[in-house]
């Protein structure tokens, strides 16, 4: 389990804007946002460097089942094994809460995305063509069946 990785709050809302606006060009609200650090509809773990927000992950569990809502990395940040480490600790509570699906969809085009995903042991299970509104890219769905030890990535 990756100590660095903690739970973000309220108080660490405009960080996340700012991160978010750096990663995405269609991004999340504060709105949307609120709804998981304030109203708790979902979960969001942050990881920090040098004391400013370098990586987040958010997502929801609903019965046995999570989904990754979205993962972000500073790009300064990239390629340092943040965003593994964001999802490896999200798929260590799904372990401790004995949940056993995780579910995503991802931007056909977003190959960094995807080989990390695959890394952790997702699967394609379906597309859906041009999904996302921003790019018109095909979304595609990825499952994975959590298992024991989830931070250990295939090989
Ligand atoms: C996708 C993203 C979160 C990866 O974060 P990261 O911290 O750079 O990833 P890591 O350093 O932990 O890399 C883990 C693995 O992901 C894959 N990966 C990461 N970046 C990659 C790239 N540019 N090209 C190919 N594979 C990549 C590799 O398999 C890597 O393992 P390796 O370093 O052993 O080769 C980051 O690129 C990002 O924030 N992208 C913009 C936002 C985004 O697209 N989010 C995903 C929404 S579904």
């Amino acid at each position: 389990m990756d100590d660095r990785v903690v739970a973000l709050g309220e108080g660490d809302m405009d960080e996340l804007m700012a991160l978010e606006r750096l990663c995405f060009a269609y991004h999340w609200t504060r709105e949307q946002f609120a709804m998981g650090l304030e109203r708790g509809v979902y979960r969001v773990l942050g990881l920090r460097q040098g004391g400013r927000l370098a990586g987040y992950i958010a997502f929801s569990l609903v019965e046995d089942e999570m989904e990754i809502l979205n993962l972000a990395v500073h790009p300064d940040h990239r390629r340092c094994g943040i965003g593994a480490a964001l999802l490896g600790r999200a798929l260590d509570v799904c372990v401790t809460m004995g949940i056993a699906k995780s579910f995503l969809d991802v931007k056909a085009s977003n190959v960094a995305a995807i080989d990390l995903y695959r890394k952790f042991g997702y699967e394609q299970i379906g597309i859906r063509k041009r999904y996302y509104p921003d790019t018109g890219d095909d979304a595609l769905l990825f499952r994975h069946d959590i298992r024991r030890d989830p931070t250990q990535k295939k090989q």
